[in-house]
């Protein structure tokens, strides 16, 4: 047979492998891998690392957005100067440094601007100038006092709730209202400081049972900020770098845009359509599934939830968080203002704003003169709602003359981003009633595990943590 012939007959073999592979997926794909990952946030992209990579199992993540990452939002300006306006910097806990390290992602030591607050209420504009705030001091000796009240509990909720005690058996200071915990433990000059971190998303933070407090806050980040324990960002100044390389790592097991439509699940398996932004229907059919985004009954409809599963899904409330990065050029470089009621003046640090709220205006650094805004709702917050308050707040605050006199419409947004649900919590009544072994039950229930803010302390390494506690349960279940 001539040289020719044969490449001619390779030719004809191989066209016709390649027809029947295209005849295939002319049909509805399937995919099928041991573990299908909804969400590909904090909890979900590091749980697809760890399953595939370190378990050697197959996976595919549905992520909803076109990228990887969650909260994590940074936004660069025309001189390519990086600013972080969803999440800031990592408690440094369990395997988190090493995970940066495995993409060669370096980290160091977080670099703040100082900024000097100023305190106004933002209803108003009016400055609220004989406000005072807890010394230093003061404020650093009411954080230890409240990590030393928290230790003892700190094993009843991480890395996950687990070991969380039987209705009968719930510590009383987990029940009692935030307020009373706090007087007990002698803990006011904290306050203010603590219901910045995670406090808007809190609504009626004093009155709120101190479990919510526990699960936004926390012992860790309490040693973080009286420096007990470090935390760190990535060098490179860029929280985005570690997501953008987990998609390059993870290639083709990432279906961007993309949302579960319908859902089979029993004890033996998941079968998911999967519809893409162009409304692309994929097969999966997958051994387990984890889901990592927060569990709302809106969310979760699409699952074909049972009794058990509506029964916790339904007992969740949330609020709605929305970040941005605003430029106005009355707002004061170095200044972080502080959304303060005025009955919070001179020292009453129990006095807080309700929701909806804007919490502050952060100054950003040179050269854009860029500030950070937080806006939390409740779940009738939308985007224009919270831009709303962000216009109406830098309004008042030029009408009562507490910033420097400016027009209205010079209000500029660089970005904005809603992070939607947030800070899932179940009420004082369920929590008595044993909801959280209710909540944990529904672990490997008709194949299904899940991971994410709604199943442990609210923050990304903290949420790893337990992700290396979950996946070797998962995996002894397959
Ligand atoms: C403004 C802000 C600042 C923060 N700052 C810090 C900080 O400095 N340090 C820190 O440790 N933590 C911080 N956090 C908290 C931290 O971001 C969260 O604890 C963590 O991201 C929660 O991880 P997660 O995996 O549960 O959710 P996410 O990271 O939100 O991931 C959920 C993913 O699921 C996707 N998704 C949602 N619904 C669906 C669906 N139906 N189908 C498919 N995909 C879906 C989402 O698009 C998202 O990518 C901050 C949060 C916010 C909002
Ligand atoms: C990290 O760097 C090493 C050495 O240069 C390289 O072999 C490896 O592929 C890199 N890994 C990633 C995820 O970039
Ligand atoms: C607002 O009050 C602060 C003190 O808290 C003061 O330093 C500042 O000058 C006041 N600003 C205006 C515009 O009144
Ligand atoms: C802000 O602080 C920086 C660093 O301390 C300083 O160089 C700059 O002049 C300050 N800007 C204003 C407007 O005060």
């Amino acid at each position: 047979m001539t040289v020719a012939l044969v490449s001619m007959l390779r030719a004809i073999a191989l066209s016709s492998v390649v027809s029947l592979a295209m005849a295939k997926s002319a049909c509805a794909e399937t995919i099928t891998k041991n573990v299908v990952i909804i969400g590909g946030g904090a909890s979900g992209a590091h749980a697809a690392v760890r399953l595939r990579e370190d378990f050697d199992k197959s996976v595919i993540v549905i992520e909803k957005k076109s990228h990887l990452g969650g909260h994590v939002a940074t936004y660069t300006d025309t001189s390519g100067k990086t600013y972080e306006y969803g999440v800031q910097s990592y408690l440094e806990v369990g395997e988190a440094v090493d995970f940066f390290a495995r993409f060669n992602i370096t980290v160091g030591v977080p670099a703040r601007i100082p900024l000097t607050s100023v305190y106004a209420d933002f209803s108003t504009g009016q400055n609220i100038s004989d406000y005072v705030a807890p010394l230093a001091a003061d404020r650093s000796a009411a954080l230890r006092r409240f990590l030393a009240a928290a230790e003892p509990y700190e094993s009843m909720l991480l890395p996950g709730y687990w070991d969380f005690p039987a209705p009968e058996d719930i510590p009383e200071d987990l029940l009692l209202p935030f307020g009373e915990f706090a007087q007990k433990y002698d803990l006011l000059a904290a306050m203010p400081q603590m219901f910045q971190v995670p406090g808007p998303g809190v609504p009626d933070w004093v009155d709120a049972p101190t479990l919510h407090v526990m699960q936004v806050f926390g012992a860790p980040m309490a040693r973080a900020l009286t420096g007990a324990a470090p935390t760190f960002t990535p060098t490179g100044e860029d929280n985005s770098e570690l997501y953008r390389r987990i998609t390059a790592l993870l290639g083709e097991d990432v279906l961007f845009s993309s949302t579960v439509t319908k859902a089979e699940r029993n004890g033996d398996g998941v079968k998911l359509t999967v519809t893409g932004a162009d409304g692309k229907k994929t097969k999966i059919v997958g051994d387990r599934l984890l889901i990592s985004f927060e569990p709302t009954p809106d969310a979760m409809a699409p699952f074909d939830l049972d009794e058990a599963e509506s029964a916790v899904f339904e007992k969740f409330t949330h609020s709605k968080v929305f970040a941005g990065i605003v430029k106005h050029p009355s707002l004061p470089a170095n200044i972080s203002i502080v959304n303060t009621v005025p009955t919070a003046a001179p020292d009453n640090y129990l006095s807080f704003p309700e929701a909806p709220i804007l919490a502050r205006f952060d100054y950003m650094g040179a050269p854009s003169d860029l500030f950070r805004v937080l806006i939390v709702g409740d779940d009738t917050l939308d985007v224009d709602g919270a831009q709303k308050l962000v216009r109406d707040s830098l309004s008042a605050l030029l009408e009562a003359g507490t910033i420097a006199d400016g027009d209205i419409d010079d209000l500029v947004f660089a970005a904005f981003v809603d992070h939607g649900p947030m800070h899932l919590r179940a009420g004082l009544e369920d929590i008595k009633g044993g909801f959280i072994q209710e909540q944990y039950a529904l672990q490997g229930h008709r194949s299904t595990w899940y991971t994410g803010a709604a199943w442990s302390v609210q923050f990304t390494t903290l949420l790893w943590a337990y992700n290396d506690v979950l996946l070797p349960k998962l995996l002894e279940s397959l």
